[in-house]
């Protein structure tokens, strides 16, 4: 068994009721819901997200969604990326505050992991606040390691940004 497949299987199936898929336009209002919902989290305007789900924008969006019931399903979770091979970097991601610690951060990871090491992407990249613990310790159990630091990166309240690096094929 690869290391990737071993590190796959060691994580919790998502539950039947949610399932990962690229963001649609009919996504967007729920997930700037929950992008707002997080403070500290890079806010951008609603048209950046229909642009990522049109296609206009540089960049692609994955989002969990859980299905309550035949005719009902929510998002809770989101991810948006830009692929610049050889290298990702993920521009943001978050889950719903209500479904936190249920795994579905690490699956939207693990599944953007398969989707770009099939394009032949070899690193993964991503900005996050030293002040963000949560999110670092999401990273490091990951194997992103932290490889640099951006001076005041960060605006409201400013803060540096920790520069983290995810490489494949370790
Ligand atoms: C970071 C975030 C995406 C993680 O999503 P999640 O679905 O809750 O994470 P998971 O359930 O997959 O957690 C995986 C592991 O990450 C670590 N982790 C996640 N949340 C944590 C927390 N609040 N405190 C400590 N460790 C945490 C744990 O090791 C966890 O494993 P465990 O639950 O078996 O102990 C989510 O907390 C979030 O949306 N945060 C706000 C937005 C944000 O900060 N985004 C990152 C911007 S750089």
């Amino acid at each position: 068994m690869s290391q990737r497949e071993s590190k796959q299987s060691a994580v919790a199936p998502l539950s039947p009721e949610i399932y990962l898929r690229p963001l649609q336009g009919r996504d967007v209002e729920q997930v700037k819901g929950i992008e707002m919902a997080w403070p500290l989290l890079s806010h951008w305007d609603i048209e950046v997200y229909y642009g990522v789900a049109g296609g206009r924008q540089n960049a692609q969006g994955l989002v969990a969604i859980e299905r309550e019931s035949d005719l009902k399903e929510r998002v809770v979770g989101f991810l948006v990326y830009r692929i610049t091979l050889p290298d990702t970097e993920i521009l943001n991601i978050a889950v719903d505050p209500a479904c936190t610690r249920r795994q579905i951060g690490t699956q939207m990871l693990h599944h953007l992991e398969i989707q770009v090491t099939r394009e032949g992407v070899q690193n993964l990249f991503l900005e996050v606040r030293p002040s963000n613990a949560p999110a670092r310790d999401f990273y490091l159990k990951e194997k992103f390691m932290e490889v640099g630091r951006r001076k005041d990166y960060y605006s409201n309240p400013t803060e540096d940004a920790l520069l983290m690096k995810r490489e494949f094929g370790n």
